[in-house]
């Protein structure tokens, strides 16, 4: 294929007849865009619905955004993960209040210079909500072009990515920019599919597809596979006192930065040991008793995780660094990220 023009009439045509109707789709601001794609980045479309609607209920625009309170702000992300996300949405809208006045700059460059939004961020904002013939190449489009062009370059090198925003640059119509980047992405999502046998016959592309042609479309992408995963085992405790149960605030950096947590150790601790550690904080154990081992996958490690429940006497003074919440108070106020979520169900529902 000497170029990829021949694939964008195909594509737009059957588009307009096989669009699903989402909700950023409806009205494509700038504001609603950008929140959508950064949703979208982590999470399947199903999923994002609910949380794209409230997180617009409640902060309808980029003003909102920029002055939500931190712990409101993380609550509405509470469950999408990647929290520096949303930190950077935030620090990006700040910027845009103080320079623009609140909006969106129609300008490719400017919109790539904001903290949090890479080429593909920018390429969707730009093309979508403004018309500019800009790409906007993720994974979804990396699959297509790879299949279509039957290419075995590796699509985690940067080096092929740009070639492929090249590529669709050259041939983005002018008109409808938007619709083009969101066929080529439409059609990863649902017949080009990631996981299992591609929908081939429902392609509009297939009889230019270079892959399926020589029926090597499963072959396809080529990625060299991701870094192993650091494994760390930990200790979650859930020390309850009275109806409440401990939380502490991570520390400003790092994982889960600023986040609440459930008191845990670094390593895997028997009943013994826990109760020594909690005795050492000057708490007075009533009762241990295991909970259920659980698992958290992140991006670059995983949590394996041993829990445990401990009753203890209602302290005089809570340790330094600790807090006791209620149910009610946990669930509305603090965001507790998912990766404690086996052991905040159980404090949830121990009463
Ligand atoms: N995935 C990433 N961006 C998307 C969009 N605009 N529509 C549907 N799925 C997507």
């Amino acid at each position: 294929m000497e170029t990829l023009k021949e694939i964008v009439n195909p594509l737009l045509k059957w588009y307009d007849g096989h669009a699903r109707v989402l909700p950023w789709r409806e009205e494509p601001t700038p504001y609603r865009v950008w929140v959508s794609e950064i949703m979208l980045q982590q999470t399947r479309v199903e999923a994002v619905k609910p949380y794209f609607e409230r997180f617009l209920r409640e902060l309808p625009s980029i003003r909102d955004l920029a002055n939500a309170p931190e712990a409101r702000l993380m609550k509405l992300w509470e469950g999408l993960g990647y929290y520096n996300r949303v930190r950077n949405m935030q620090k990006a809208a700040k910027e845009l209040l103080k320079e623009h006045g609140g909006e969106m700059p129609s300008d490719y460059d400017r919109i790539r210079e904001l903290p949090g939004i890479g080429s593909y961020t920018a390429g969707a904002i730009a093309s979508i909500a403004f018309g500019i013939p800009r790409p906007a190449v993720d994974g979804n489009v990396l699959r297509v072009l790879s299949r279509v062009q039957k290419s075995y370059e590796d699509i985690m090198k940067q080096s092929v990515r740009r070639k492929m925003e090249e590529q669709i640059q050259a041939v983005i119509p002018k008109e409808r920019a938007g619709d083009f980047n969101q066929s080529l992405i439409e059609l990863g999502a649902i017949v080009c599919v990631p996981n299992g046998e591609p929908k081939c016959g429902e392609c509009p592309l297939k009889e230019l597809c270079k892959a399926h042609g020589d029926n090597v479309e499963l072959e396809l992408p080529k990625k060299t596979p991701p870094k192993k995963r650091r494994i760390e085992r930990r200790t979650v405790l859930v020390l309850l006192s009275d109806n409440k149960a401990a939380l502490k605030k991570r520390p400003p950096k790092g994982l889960l930065a600023g986040l609440y947590e459930l008191p845990n150790l670094d390593g895997q601790y028997d009943s013994e040991k826990v109760l020594e550690y909690v005795k050492g904080l000057g708490l007075s154990p009533i009762r241990i008793q295991p909970l259920p081992e659980a698992k958290h996958i992140f991006s670059h490690i995983e949590w394996h995780m041993a829990g445990f429940a401990v009753k203890i006497e209602e302290p005089d003074q809570e340790p330094e660094g600790f807090f006791f919440v209620e149910k009610a108070q946990m669930e509305e106020t603090y965001s507790i990220p998912a990766a404690f979520s086996a052991y905040t169900e159980y404090f949830k529902h121990c009463f």
